[in-house]
């Protein structure tokens, strides 16, 4: 397995911090998966050898968590919400315009590996539905319409500069810097 001094240094110091080994498995992923995209049989094994447990119990925790992937997304993944609040507001309609645009059902990926869509629960933004991310970005009250504007503008690479969708975490940024600016600069003495 290819994994970095860096996560392998990370994974050695967090292990003695747990009073046994096993509970420090899914800590272990979460980092292995951050790095590699996914978490496939080779990783498994070397976690299991690491924790001193049998692959399965790494794979049973892997299929459970659906956070927790054995094959990779695309390079850029996309998530819609599809739960109650987010599907009155059109989440369905939202996610058949991005696979659509994007050429990917949801739940794969496309086969150059650029997009994949994965349709599901609670994004944890129910008041501006339908939610769709892109990475860590969120995008609020993406109806089909603008869905398949993301989609155009993420196709040419100029989503993250766009004026019109700005992410809801770029705008929390964007807030901050503004207050710093306003911010009555202290007087010199
Ligand atoms: S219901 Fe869609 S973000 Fe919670």
């Amino acid at each position: 397995m290819n994994l970095s001094e860096e996560t392998i240094l990370k994974i050695d110091a967090l292990i003695p911090k747990y009073p046994e080994k096993r509970s420090a498995a899914l800590m272990i992923i979460h980092l292995i998966q951050d790095e590699l995209g996914a978490i496939d049989l080779e990783a498994c094994e070397w976690i299991a050898d690491k924790l001193e447990l049998q692959p399965i119990n790494i794979q049973e925790l892997i299929t459970f968590y659906p956070m927790l992937r054995e094959k990779p997304w695309g390079k850029k993944h996309i998530r819609v919400c599809r739960t109650l609040p987010c599907a009155l507001r059109g989440s369905y309609a939202t996610c058949q315009a991005l696979e659509k645009k994007l050429g990917v059902k949801e739940g794969h990926v496309r086969d150059d590996g650029e997009y994949s869509i994965e349709f599901m629960e609670c994004l944890a933004d129910c008041g501006e539905g339908p939610v769709v991310m892109v990475d860590e970005e969120t995008y609020e009250n993406v109806d089909s319409g603008k869905a398949e504007e993301l989609a155009d503008l993420l196709k040419s690479g100029k989503l993250e500069k766009s004026k019109k969708f700005v992410s809801y975490e770029n705008a929390l940024v964007q807030d901050t810097s503004l207050e710093v600016a306003s911010k009555p600069k202290p007087s010199k003495k």
